[in-house]
């Protein structure tokens, strides 16, 4: 119950931190996370949890392991419980809870400060290095839903302000691959985009509705409908084309017309197969970038080849990572060729830090950014460079972990920042479909007043400079699918 006095900033202001308790829990895949309780002065209690990825980014913020090999085969987080309730728990004690920015700079200052002869290690260029994402993450999730518990009101809203109101696009990821699944395709997520959708609840219908649709064609052909890590089918199937032909079927099956109800994105994780790091970085004149896919070894022209093809043949509006985190030229390379046509999302080439954004958006590398607040550390950061991608005129994906938890701040997360899209797995295992049921709740909270509409990025060209989505969605949404690009104005 938010007490008076916390509504008035500047004077008797009543939400100050005055505990901290951390846990260990387990994440999806059985692995330990972090989880922080978090008191404030008024009563308030907030709690928060951390996700894992699979498939990280090089240059992610540093994830803290105990590595002791009896517990958890090394994977424990208690160094992390301990710094929270230690050094953490000191540092923010008395600290305002509405004062985010405040907290996350002074988590970031602490991890800087990290004492010599620490136990934790510090690795070289590495973000968190010290205190672990995990602890600075926890913290600073369960900081910002304490406020909103003691301020009264709901999370999206002291994310966003009296402007968000925009429910993102769901891309589901409905047939799993890569280092998800252990089935034979290389791409990592196939993922159902209900574009056409009239609002939120309508788009999870659809691509709910598609998803059983795909797992009755599997049954047909005999195909296993066990589950990877984020809820999506993992058949073994021959080839990238072979699965896309499936999703193609599921929303036929489903009653839904591809291209225009139901649009496709993918996830290459190209990273992951990649070869060719050390060739490159002695002469990058020499393309020796190689990506090796469904039984073929691609060169940087040939790689981007296939990928046309595949834009030109299924309606595909999205596409992460299809060019490894430390290939920079295939990035700009694709971006120019088909940044006017397609979404192009930095996952593990940015992960969620300004400094590389800013490196993308000045070769013109990708045109979208996906925001996973672990792989920085801080919701101000994570937010600051998810309003840098939108500011820009870029698109912006806010994104759970294949390793996640119950806890479903990433939907008022994407709410508030009416970034207006949102990746968070098939509608299958409670982790994923936490989050959408919470955006549910949104949308019935927000009644009249919630926006739904595709709005993917484009080129800068063809957005003439304007970014349509951080201003709330009152632009018109611009859909790239098959024929081209054409708009959609569900405002
Ligand atoms: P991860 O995968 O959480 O395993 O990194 C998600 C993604 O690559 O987007
Ligand atoms: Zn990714």
């Amino acid at each position: 119950m938010a007490s008076s006095t916390s509504l008035c900033y500047g004077e008797n202001l009543m939400s100050a931190i005055v505990h901290l308790r951390a846990r260990e829990i387990l994440d999806s895949r059985a692995t330990p996370t972090l989880e922080v309780s978090l008191t404030l002065e008024d009563g308030t209690e907030a709690r928060a949890s951390v996700p894992s990825g699979a498939s990280k980014g090089k240059w992610e913020a540093f994830e803290l392991r105990d590595g002791d090999p009896t517990r958890y085969a090394g994977q424990g987080v208690l160094k992390s419980v301990a710094l929270v309730e230690g050094e953490i728990a000191s540092l923010v004690a008395g600290m305002e809870a509405s004062e985010q920015a405040q907290l996350d700079a002074a988590l970031c200052a602490l991890d800087r400060a990290y004492p010599e002869g620490s136990e934790t290690s510090q690795q070289e260029g590495c973000l968190k290095s010290y205190l672990g994402a995990q602890a600075c993450l926890a913290v600073s999730l369960a900081c910002a839903r304490a406020a909103a518990v003691s301020l009264g009101i709901p999370l999206y809203r002291h994310l966003g302000g009296v402007e968000a109101r925009t429910l993102p696009v769901p891309m589901m990821n409905i047939l799993n691959g890569g280092a998800h699944a252990n089935n034979t395709l290389a791409v990592q997520e196939f993922m159902l985009v209900p574009s056409g959708a009239s609002d939120f609840p309508d788009a999870l219908r659809m691509g709910t509705e598609c998803y059983a649709a795909l797992k009755s064609l599997l049954e047909a052909q005999g195909l296993s409908t066990s589950l990877g890590d984020e809820g999506g089918f993992a058949p073994s199937l021959k080839s990238t084309q072979a699965a896309l032909d499936l999703m193609m079927q599921a929303i036929d099956k489903a009653g839904f017309k591809a291209g225009a109800d139901a649009t496709l994105a993918l996830d290459c994780a190209a990273s992951s197969y990649f070869e060719g790091h050390n060739e490159k970085h002695e002469n990058k004149h020499e393309n020796k970038q190689r990506y090796a896919l469904d039984g073929v070894v691609h060169d940087g022209e040939s790689y981007l080849a296939l990928l046309k093809s595949w834009i030109k043949n299924y309606p595909i509006v999205s596409l992460e990572d299809p060019f490894a985190e430390e290939d920079w030229q295939g990035w700009s390379n694709a971006t120019e060729a088909l940044g006017d046509k397609v979404q192009l999302v930095g996952d593990d080439l940015f992960v969620s830090q300004e400094e590389r954004l800013r490196q993308g958006l000045a070769s013109g590398a990708g045109n979208a950014l996906l925001l996973k607040p672990n792989q920085v550390g801080t919701l101000s950061e994570a937010m600051s460079c998810g309003r840098l991608a939108l500011y820009s005129g870029w698109g912006c994906v806010v994104s759970h972990r294949s390793g996640d938890t119950e806890d479903s701040f990433i939907a008022d997360l994407a709410t508030g920042l009416n970034c207006g899209q949102i990746k968070t797995g098939a509608p299958a295992r409670s982790e994923r479909v936490a989050k959408y049921n919470r955006l549910l709740r949104i949308h019935e909270e927000l009644g009249s007043e919630a926006r739904y509409k595709w709005s993917g990025a484009q080129s800068g060209a063809q957005r003439g400079g304007q970014s349509g989505a951080q201003s709330g969605g009152a632009s018109t949404g611009v859909l790239a699918g098959r024929g081209g690009l054409r708009t959609c104005d569900k405002v």
